[in-house]
């Protein structure tokens, strides 16, 4: 089948101009050109160098999204894999140590397609083997307090005194690794004003009480209106206290946590900002690399309908699975409670006794469950741990289903990339999935994570997959979504200028 013959629904690409030639000459004559705004984005992984999940793949395609109308800077801590990647740095500010934060220094540099970034440098505390959180085997860094302060009080000092010569408009936080920022912005009284995106509010960034004073955090911001969360420091709350304005990841997500059983015991404060006005849910976007027509990664051309069987078959092939005709359903996900993965052991045994197949691909605390059912039925279940960025794009394009039975899921990144490949999601509905997959129309959605109703979704599957038309017709509405940055990244320079970004900007 030629590539043509598919019918992709239209896209309006956001930026292409909608008004007639006539029309943006006088926009040009009489608009008052407004400056970029300049905007640090603060951020504890980044996909470029390391990356343990959402965060990371988001923190790379944002603010790339970003560049056409900010003047963007991503600020990370110089771990080994930056240092070893990330090209030639240089040396633009040196910060002296603070409490018990050691001193440390600003390095400016760019990725190789202009990415700019700024480096903090102190190897004490980010050079080590490991990934951003935890030693090789898993275990959290002991001084992770320490670490993501260090970087924390580097952000607000960027913020306020620049790097370099430039000094941001807005700082822009990412979830609790750089949310005390704004604490410590709002404790010296200077600098640019914090926003903060929160990806996931289960993790709070909690430290004991008595680390306050080596923190560098005043005595009294240990309360109700402060840091304080039970009795213990909290980054994220430090964020949410003092941060002029909060975003999520999805407008779903935004309304679940300010309710008790999503708010992590921080709805109270959540609804106060939503009722403020200061709290908005901005849909993520994928990178465009997430298609298989423009996929230079891809070791099979697309060719449709070949190209998923093809990419099928090479999934069972490494799997060692049989080549059966039969549906291939995938699990790409934390081993995590969050993520389902007890409700997808759990109803791995409907899928082999309907004759189906199951990889999965990830790692995490449930791990021996996968692996069990790999061992015991090796034709039809697969297990690949730890993750493998590159097979599960692959498994992306060969399922035919993917399993996101997330208890709750911020945005979710996986059912967007699923939908790109042609994998139909089935998926609870919950945050950015509610916003991004159509139940019956490109996957299959229920309402709760059950191990039930996950079956009842299983058994849909295998419904669909007898009616091809209907299913071939599901996957082309799923390839033709557009998930593209364009309109959130609108939304992030709305609310960037909002906060006061380029506003001062230049009349020439
Ligand atoms: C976290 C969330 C996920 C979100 C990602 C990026 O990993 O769990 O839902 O897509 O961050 O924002």
């Amino acid at each position: 089948m030629a590539l043509q013959s598919l019918s992709f629904e239209p896209r309006i690409e956001a930026g292409a101009p909608l008004v007639a030639a006539p029309a943006r000459r006088q926009a040009k004559l009489f608009a008052l050109p407004r400056a970029k705004p300049k905007i640090l984005f603060a951020t504890s992984e980044i996909s470029d160098f390391v990356q343990t999940g959402g965060l990371g793949a988001v923190s790379a395609s944002l603010p790339r999204a970003l560049r056409a109308s900010c003047d963007v800077r991503v600020v990370l801590p110089g771990y080994a894999q930056v240092l070893a990647n990330a090209g030639p740095l240089l040396v633009v500010e040196r910060l002296p140590g603070y409490a018990g934060l050691p001193p440390c220094s600003i390095a400016a540099g760019a990725t190789p397609d202009g990415l700019a970034l700024l480096v903090v440098l102190c190897d004490e505390l980010y050079a080590r083997d490991g990934g951003p959180y935890a030693d090789a085997d898993g275990r959290a860094y002991a001084d992770n307090d320490v670490r993501f302060a260090r970087l924390s009080l580097a952000v607000a000092e960027i913020a306020a005194r620049g790097a370099g010569g430039w000094t941001p408009d807005v700082a822009h936080l990412n979830d609790w690794p750089t949310a005390l920022a704004a604490g410590y912005r709002e404790w010296r009284g200077v600098g640019a004003p914090c926003m903060l995106t929160i990806h996931n509010l289960a993790h709070l960034g909690e430290f004991p009480v008595e680390r306050l004073g080596a923190l560098g955090i005043p005595g009294e911001a240990f309360g109700l209106d402060g840091v304080e969360f039970h009795g213990r420091v909290s980054f994220l709350k430090a964020g949410l206290a003092y941060s002029r304005h909060v975003t999520t990841v999805s407008e779903t997500y935004a309304r679940e946590i300010v309710a008790p059983a999503r708010g992590c015991g921080l709805d109270g404060l959540l609804a106060l900002r939503a009722g403020q006005g200061r709290l908005s849910g901005v849909i993520n976007g994928i990178e465009e690399a997430w298609d298989p027509r423009a996929d230079r990664n891809c070791p099979y051309q697309f060719d449709p309908p070949r190209w998923k069987s093809r990419y099928a078959d090479f999934v069972r092939g490494v799997f060692g699975l049989s080549l059966a005709r039969a549906p291939l359903f995938a699990f790409i996900a934390r081993f995590a409670h969050q993520k389902g993965v007890d409700l997808v052991i759990e109803a791995a045994a409907e899928i082999v006794a309907r004759g189906g197949q199951l990889v999965a691909v990830g790692e995490g605390e449930a791990e021996a469950g996968l692996r069990d059912l790999s061992l015991r039925w090796p034709d039809a279940v697969g297990l690949r741990a730890p993750f493998d960025a590159s097979l599960a794009r692959a498994v992306f394009a060969g399922a035919d289903f993917l399993l996101m039975p997330s208890r709750y899921e911020p945005c979710g990144l996986s059912q967007m990339y699923a939908q790109k490949f042609g994998a139909l999601p089935i998926a609870h509905r919950t945050g950015g999935i509610a916003e991004t997959v159509f139940d019956g129309r490109t996957g299959l959605l229920f309402d709760v994570p059950e191990r039930r109703a996950l079956e009842q979704a299983i058994a849909r599957a295998f419904a669909l997959y007898q009616a091809p038309r209907e299913f071939s017709a599901m996957r082309r509405a799923a390839m033709a979504l557009d998930f593209s940055w364009s309109r959130s990244a609108t939304r992030y320079v709305e609310l960037y200028r909002e906060l006061g970004g380029g506003a001062g900007a230049a009349v020439g």
